[in-house]
This record gives C-alpha cells, sequence and structure tokens, in this order.
C-alpha cells in the first residue's frame, strides 16, 4: 500500500489547448478505456457523453507520469463521475467492466466494422443494424444500394483498415506534389493530420494545398483529381472519393476538399509478403487560399480534441471564433489575420504548442 504523501499529484490545465501533449503516454491502460466509451458514445450519437470521455481520455495522456492511485487525481479537471468510475474500475482491477462489456456487445461490433467502410457514418450504419445487418457478409448478401465511394470502401476494406506508415504517407505525398506541379506550377503541399503531429502511423494521409498567389487556387481540386485519375495506367492512381468535386462542399466548411482512396504500388519487400503489387491507401486533399493557409494548416492538423478545445478556448475566453479559415473577434467586431500559427495562437492569448505537442 502506497500513502498519500508518497503519490504524486499532477496541476493540470482544463483546456487541452493549453497543455502539451507528445505521443509518449504514460496512461494508456486508462486512455484506452475512456477512448473506446467516447468511441461508443459518438457511434451511438451521443456528442456530449463522446466529448465528455475524449476530454477525460486527453487529460490522461497529459499527465507525466503513470497513475497508481484514485487520490492522485484529486482537484484535476475534466474528469465526471462516469470517467472516474471508469478509471478506479482500471486501477482496482486492471480492466473497465463498463469497457470489456461494451467491446463484447453485438451492437459496438457491428457498428465499428460497419463504420469502418469508407463512405459509411453512424447514421448509416445504425439504419443497417436495424434491417438485421452486422457484418459485411451480411451486408454484401443484402441487396442495399451501396453509393460509389461505400462500394470502393468495402471492396477495400483490408486495405483502408490497415495502419498507414509514414513511409507510405511520404510516398503518396511525393504524388500528390506531382499532380499538384503538373496542374498549377508554385502550388505547395503541406502535410497536416496525424503525421505533421509525428504520429507513426494513421488512418489515411492528409494534405493541404495552397498557392503563393492569391485567387490561383480557384478550381485547383478537380484539375489535381483529373490529373490522378487520368493516372490510371500507371504504377499508382487515384481509385475513389466522396464530397468530392462532383458533390458541393457542405457550408459547414467552404473549402475545396476531397476525401479519396488513392491506389500506392507496394515497396518489394511488402510485394513478397501479400502477393499484391500495390494497396489502397485513405488520402484527404484540401485546397485553401493563401489568406487562409494558417488557419487551414492549425485546423486541419489536429488532434480533434485539440481543435475543439481551441474553438471553445476562442469562443469562451477570449470572445472570439475560431475556424479552419479565420479567426474573428467578436469584441473589436473585426478578422484578425495572420500568416502563422504562431500569430493565432498570439492572438488567443496562448502559449504556442507545437504540431508534435497537440495529440490531445
Ligand atoms: P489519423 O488519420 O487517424 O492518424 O488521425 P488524424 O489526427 O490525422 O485524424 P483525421 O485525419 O481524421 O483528421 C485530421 C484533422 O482534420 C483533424 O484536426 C480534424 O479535426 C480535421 N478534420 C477532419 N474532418 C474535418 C472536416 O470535415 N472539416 C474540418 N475543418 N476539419 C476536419
Ligand atoms: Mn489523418
Ligand atoms: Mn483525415
Amino acid at each position: 500500500q502506497i500513502s498519500e504523501a508518497e503519490v504524486a499529484l499532477f496541476s493540470v490545465s482544463s483546456y487541452a489547448c493549453q497543455r502539451r501533449t507528445t505521443l509518449d503516454n504514460h496512461n494508456s491502460n486508462l486512455t484506452d478505456a475512456l477512448s473506446l466509451l467516447a468511441e461508443n458514445a459518438e457511434l451511438n450519437n451521443e456528442d456530449g457523453r463522446g466529448v465528455a470521455f475524449r476530454r477525460a481520455a486527453a487529460l490522461m495522456k497529459a499527465l507525466p507520469t503513470q497513475v497508481i492511485s484514485m487520490s492522485q487525481l484529486r482537484g484535476l479537471p475534466c474528469l465526471g463521475e462516469h470517467s472516474l468510475r471508469v478509471i478506479k474500475d482500471v486501477l482496482e482491477n486492471g480492466v473497465s467492466s463498463e469497457v470489456e462489456s461494451t467491446k463484447q456487445s453485438k451492437r459496438y461490433k457491428a457498428l465499428k466494422i460497419l463504420t469502418g467502410i469508407f463512405g459509411v457514418g453512424a447514421k448509416t450504419a445504425d439504419r443497417w443494424i436495424r434491417e438485421g445487418i452486422y457484418n459485411l457478409e451480411q451486408l454484401r448478401h443484402s441487396g442495399q444500394t451501396l453509393n460509389r465511394a461505400q462500394k470502393s470502401g468495402l471492396e477495400h476494406y483490408d486495405d483502408l483498415n490497415e495502419p498507414v506508415t509514414k513511409a507510405e504517407a511520404d510516398a503518396i505525398g511525393e504524388i500528390v506534389q506531382k499532380a499538384v506541379d503538373s496542374v498549377l506550377t508554385g502550388s505547395q503541399v503541406a502535410l497536416t493530420g496525424g503525421f505533421r503531429r509525428g504520429k507513426l502511423t494513421g488512418h489515411d494521409v492528409d494534405f493541404l494545398i495552397t498557392h503563393p498567389e492569391e485567387g490561383k487556387e480557384v478550381g485547383l481540386m478537380p484539375k489535381v483529381v483529373a490529373w490522378l485519375e487520368s493516372q490510371k495506367t500507371t504504377r499508382n492512381s487515384y481509385l475513389e472519393s466522396k464530397d468530392g468535386p462532383a458533390r458541393p462542399a457542405s457550408n459547414m466548411d467552404r473549402f475545396e476538399r476531397c476525401f479519396s482512396i488513392f491506389k500506392l504500388t507496394k515497396g518489394k519487400e511488402q510485394e513478397t509478403a501479400s502477393h499484391k503489387i500495390w494497396r489502397a491507401v485513405r488520402v484527404d486533399l484540401v485546397v485553401s487560399p493563401i489568406s487562409q493557409f494558417a488557419f487551414a494548416v492549425l485546423g486541419w492538423t489536429g488532434s480533434k480534441l485539440f481543435e475543439r478545445e481551441l474553438r471553445r478556448w476562442a469562443g469562451h475566453e477570449k470572445n472570439m471564433s475560431l475556424s479552419s479559415h479565420a479567426l474573428f473577434d467578436n469584441t473589436q467586431n473585426k478578422y484578425l489575420r495572420a500568416t502563422s500559427e504562431e500569430e493565432i495562437f498570439a492572438y488567443l492569448g496562448l502559449e504556442y504548442i507545437p504540431p508534435s505537442e497537440r495529440n490531445a
């Protein structure tokens, strides 16, 4: 038994955007449990519960050492009653009974499998489950109409659920750069998402494209996609997308963006292992005008919770509205211009947090 005096106490800021969260997680037993419950809540459209579990998980990720006793958590923000119960269960029993029963539940398993299909969200998965579809085999034989993205997602299911490596991300980056160079000289490509935060693998590869001359980027996405599609005969090519140029982007996000699937030729070693010379990889492409580039880079680097917390900080603490396009100061009633992420943090009155420490 460890006495109260011996356990380390932590002092942690309440917003994730005030904290430095590296990939070095000392409490993965706890964060895994909380993240699974967050995921389950999100899959069931319980957004409030999802965010509460995400915040609790993010707080545990930011702790400098492993938690061994509940008494260490006294006074910490972001830990609600439910999250504390889960943490207690893991600390005392090694596992959380709620997490274990969720993992075993037929509904959770089906939601995981079905939303693992590119182009299938929680709503569609829920509808299918209500019609008795719990797995890919049942879906294939159900006669359900799938859109093009979903068909492609189902076809490349295993590839797309296999983590993307940094080497694969770099290879995709070269293809994107080549496409962009071919359609508009001087265009710039920036890696965003998890790989920019230093992650070694990801579920996709995220890129932001811009041009130093404002306005030149207009109409760039359809051209890039057309170029990639014209490469069908080459080693690497473009397979399918959703929310691409065929469908206008939603009002929520005015960027031209394209959530797509690339065909990536494998290296020699991987080739012999699987007998397949290429694999499908999820790639997100976003085009931004240079005037919004800093906001776009910040907004698409993540993590998702870090972004959410930045926007909450801006609104609640600074009376400002932050998006992937701009920062608006509601007090001064004006937009605040920025050409770097550092400037945006400064406007927000936050210490600059580099991408590698945004892994909340
Ligand atoms: P992995 O891909 O799983 O490695 O993690 P990731 O952090 O790269 O996640 P993801 O690719 O899903 O998202 C990367 C960033 O893009 C995150 O900051 C998200 O908040 C952001 N993002 C994702 N979808 C949207 C969207 O529809 N609009 C905006 N503005 N941002 C988005
Ligand atoms: Mn990503
Ligand atoms: Mn993405």
